[in-house]
C-alpha cells in the first residue's frame, strides 16, 4: 500500500482531495516541498496536483524528487470529461508506465492573484458569453458556466473511487 502521498495545490481543492483520499487509505499527505526527511527518495508516492492549460502544476519537481507511482490531475472540467486531461497529462510528462486518475475540483476566483487571475479572465471572457448564447446547453456546460460566472467546489469523495481502487491493489 502507497504511504504517502504528495500534492500542489493554490486554492484548496486539491489540497481537500489529497487530505480525503488519506483518510480512505491511512495515507499521510505532505504538500510538495514541506516533506524533507520525511519522505525517502526511492518511496512511491502518488502526486496530486491543478491543471494549469494542460499542465500539471508541481509534477516536474515531483518527479524529480520523489518516485511517482500515480497522478491525480485536479482540474475544473467536469468529471465525466476528464479523461482526455488526463491523458494528455500522461503523454506531456511521458507518464507512460504511471497510471493517471482525474478529479473535478472546483473553481475559486478570488483567491487567484497575478498571471492565473488575468488568465482565467480571459478564459472567462471567451468561454462564458459562447456557452450563455447557446441555447441547448449540456448539463456540464451549464455547471461550467457555473463555475467560471460564480465559482464553485465540486470535490467529491465518489470521483477518488478509481485511484482508491488502484491504490488498494498495490
Ligand atoms: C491559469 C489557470 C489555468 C487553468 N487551466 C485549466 C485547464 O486547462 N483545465 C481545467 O480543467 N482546469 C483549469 N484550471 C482550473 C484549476 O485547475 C482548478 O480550479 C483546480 O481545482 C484548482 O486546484 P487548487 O484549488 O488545488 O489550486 C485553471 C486555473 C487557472 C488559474
Amino acid at each position: 500500500m502507497i504511504k504517502t502521498i504528495i500534492y500542489t495545490s493554490q486554492t484548496g481543492f486539491t489540497k481537500k482531495y489529497a487530505r480525503l483520499l488519506a483518510l480512505e487509505t491511512g495515507a499521510t499527505a505532505f504538500e510538495l516541498g514541506k516533506a524533507p526527511g520525511k519522505v525517502k527518495r526511492d518511496e512511491p508516492v502518488v502526486y496530486m496536483g491543478w491543471l494549469k492549460a494542460g499542465r500539471l502544476m508541481g509534477l516536474s519537481r515531483a518527479m524529480k524528487e520523489h518516485r511517482i507511482a500515480a497522478v491525480c490531475v485536479v482540474g475544473m472540467g467536469p468529471q465525466r470529461q476528464g479523461g482526455s486531461q488526463a491523458q494528455g497529462v500522461q503523454r506531456m510528462y511521458h507518464l507512460d508506465a504511471v497510471p493517471v486518475f482525474y478529479l473535478q475540483g472546483g473553481y475559486d476566483g478570488a483567491k487567484l492573484k497575478g498571471m492565473n487571475r488575468f488568465m482565467m479572465r480571459c478564459m472567462t471572457k471567451l468561454t462564458a458569453p459562447k456557452l450563455e448564447k447557446k441555447k441547448d446547453r449540456t448539463a456540464e456546460e451549464e455547471d461550467m458556466l457555473t463555475l467560471l460566472r460564480h465559482g464553485g467546489d465540486r470535490v467529491d469523495k465518489k470521483n477518488l473511487a478509481s485511484v482508491l481502487a488502484w491504490m488498494k491493489e498495490r
